[in-house]
């Protein structure tokens, strides 16, 4: 089993959408029981929402339902999960934040657009305070994203 968790600030934008279109990846490969999927906020202002509905929307118009609750990243998080995939370099920091205080962190930690060829290791753009064009911005870049992560994960699990 590989266990993914995709974190950004709030948990109700990106990294609810990062799940989502994961999640529905790995249905159309037929992998779905191969993996544990989740998503976590940096910050715990959301706890118990679900996404944005701006997010829900976007999502909708690509057949993907988000209906995950948002949560606050943990320390366990490092011991629950195998990958944790921060969208943007500010969550990444935060957590080898909590990794340093860690005595053995599991978990490895990869910026969701380490795999994406067009812009190699950039920022997933935070869309809350923008424009709905922000939303469908950030659905590409996922999209791309996940899809390489997933490639990436399959080659070095070995996965058919
Ligand atoms: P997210 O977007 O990190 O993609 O979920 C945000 C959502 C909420 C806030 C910031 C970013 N906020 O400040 O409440």
């Amino acid at each position: 089993m590989i266990r993914i968790l995709f974190v950004c600030l709030g948990n109700i934008c990106r990294s609810p959408m990062a799940e989502g279109i994961f999640i529905k990846l790995l249905k159309e490969e037929g992998l779905t029981d191969q993996f544990v999927v989740e998503s976590a906020g940096t910050g715990g202002w959301h706890t118990g929402e679900l996404p944005d509905s701006r997010m829900r929307q976007t999502a909708q118009g690509h057949g993907i339902q988000l209906v995950s609750r948002a949560r606050q990243v943990s320390a366990e998080d490092f011991s629950r999960f195998d990958y944790l995939i921060p969208m943007d370099s500010s969550n990444f920091r935060d957590l080898e934040a909590i990794a340093i205080g860690l005595e053995n962190p599991h978990a490895q930690v990869i910026k969701m657009r380490y795999f994406d060829q067009e812009k190699v290791n950039g920022d997933v753009p935070d869309p809350y305070y923008g424009g709905q064009s922000g939303f469908e911005d950030v659905y590409n870049i996922l999209n791309r994203s996940c899809t390489a992560l997933l490639q990436y994960l399959k080659k070095q699990h070995e996965l058919v």
